[in-house]
């Protein structure tokens, strides 16, 4: 049986850094507000110029060093994001001549908070068919640009960012004990439209729109899909939130992050946390999360990882790696 199997990790955050303090001279917030509702302390924000390929760029290089491969061993390119640097071609096609690689398809998907997973889900289903055989999956995002800047209960929420992974097509034995991609899960609710989603779109104002959000309502939403979505995720293997060595879940609020692992009976030690840092950066949020996890020499190969993720849409999954 195919498995795809991680090889590398990367991620990159813009140099500028945005504290809670900082926002508050700009909008009627508080550092203390923001810290206490959702475990913020502060977020990185996108340069005048720099783009959501050139985050997806540069956390591809890293994870692409990191694998200790190169771009021409790629066919695979899924980038996930809800702030492409256009409307067309894919934000990934730009990744692809910047890394140099020619073999293969690169291509956008659009699942907003939820997009890494969904990312894994798809490169994971295309090796596992043999429509190719080593994949970058990306999540990068510049929210800075979608935020109404005026509105204080959206935008100390989110934060810029990019992560990456290389997972390569190798013979497993179907056992939970192979490294690789054990199982997906992906949801969605169209129905749910209105609780988060950007005003505008090619289509229907011809403008980007901005990011608005009932938060109470996600936050409801949040807690209960991500309980079931785990659940599910580890029934498909037979495994048991006992057995898992590490919770990756999507950094949108620290009190979501906190409900869903105490939910699993994980130690808060096993849980990696990068919201305080990063704020909400969307599909780049669980990549960046587990990067950090990695390099700092908590997540080893053999471990057992959790992956979780909601957005807009709503869309919602969870991805079950031996790492
Ligand atoms: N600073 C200070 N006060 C703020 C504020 C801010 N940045 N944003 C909102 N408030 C105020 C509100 O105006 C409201 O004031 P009022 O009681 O006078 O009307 C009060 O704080 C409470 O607002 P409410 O929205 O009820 O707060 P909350 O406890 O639900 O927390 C969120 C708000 C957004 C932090 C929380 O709902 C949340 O995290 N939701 C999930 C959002 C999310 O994760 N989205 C992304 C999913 S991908």
């Amino acid at each position: 049986m195919i498995r795809s199997v991680v090889h590398g990790c990367g991620a990159y955050l813009p140099q500028r850094v945005v504290t809670n303090d900082e926002l508050a001279r700009k909008v009627d917030t508080s550092d203390e507000w923001i810290r206490q509702r959702t475990g913020i302390r502060q977020r990185h924000i996108a340069a005048e110029g720099e783009f959501t390929s050139h985050l997806a760029l540069k956390a591809s290089e890293r994870a692409l060093a990191h694998a200790g491969l190169k771009a021409s061993d790629l066919d695979l390119i899924v980038l996930a994001t809800a702030t492409p640097d256009e409307t067309f071609p894919a934000t990934a096609t730009r990744v692809q001549s910047a890394l140099g690689m020619t073999n293969g398809a690169a291509f956008d998907i659009q699942a907003v908070c939820a997009g890494f997973v969904y990312g894994i889900s798809i490169a994971d289903s295309m090796l596992k068919n043999g429509l190719a055989s080593t994949a970058l999956v990306i999540g990068a995002e510049t929210f800075s640009r979608i935020l109404d800047w005026t509105d204080r209960a959206t935008c100390v929420l989110f934060g810029d960012g990019a992560g990456a992974v290389v997972l390569k097509a190798e013979e497993g034995k179907g056992l939970p004990a192979d490294r690789g991609v054990l199982a997906n899960a992906l949801h969605s609710d169209g129905r749910q439209h209105d609780i988060l989603y950007v005003d505008g779109g090619p289509s229907s104002t011809r403008t980007t729109g901005l990011l608005r959000m009932e938060g109470k309502e996600v936050f409801k939403h949040a807690v209960v899909n991500m309980t079931a979505v785990v659940a599910e995720v580890l029934e498909k293997t037979g495994l048991g939130p006992g057995d898992l060595d590490w919770l990756v879940p999507h950094q949108a609020n620290k009190r979501i992050i906190d409900g869903t692992g105490r939910k699993l009976g994980l130690s808060s030690d096993q849980v990696v946390v990068t919201v305080d840092k990063h704020a909400n950066t969307s599909a780049a949020s669980i990549p960046l999360a587990l990067d950090t996890a990695v390099k700092d020499g908590r997540i080893k190969k053999g471990n057992l990882v959790l992956l979780e993720g909601i957005g807009g849409g709503l869309a919602w999954g969870a991805s079950l790696i031996r790492w």
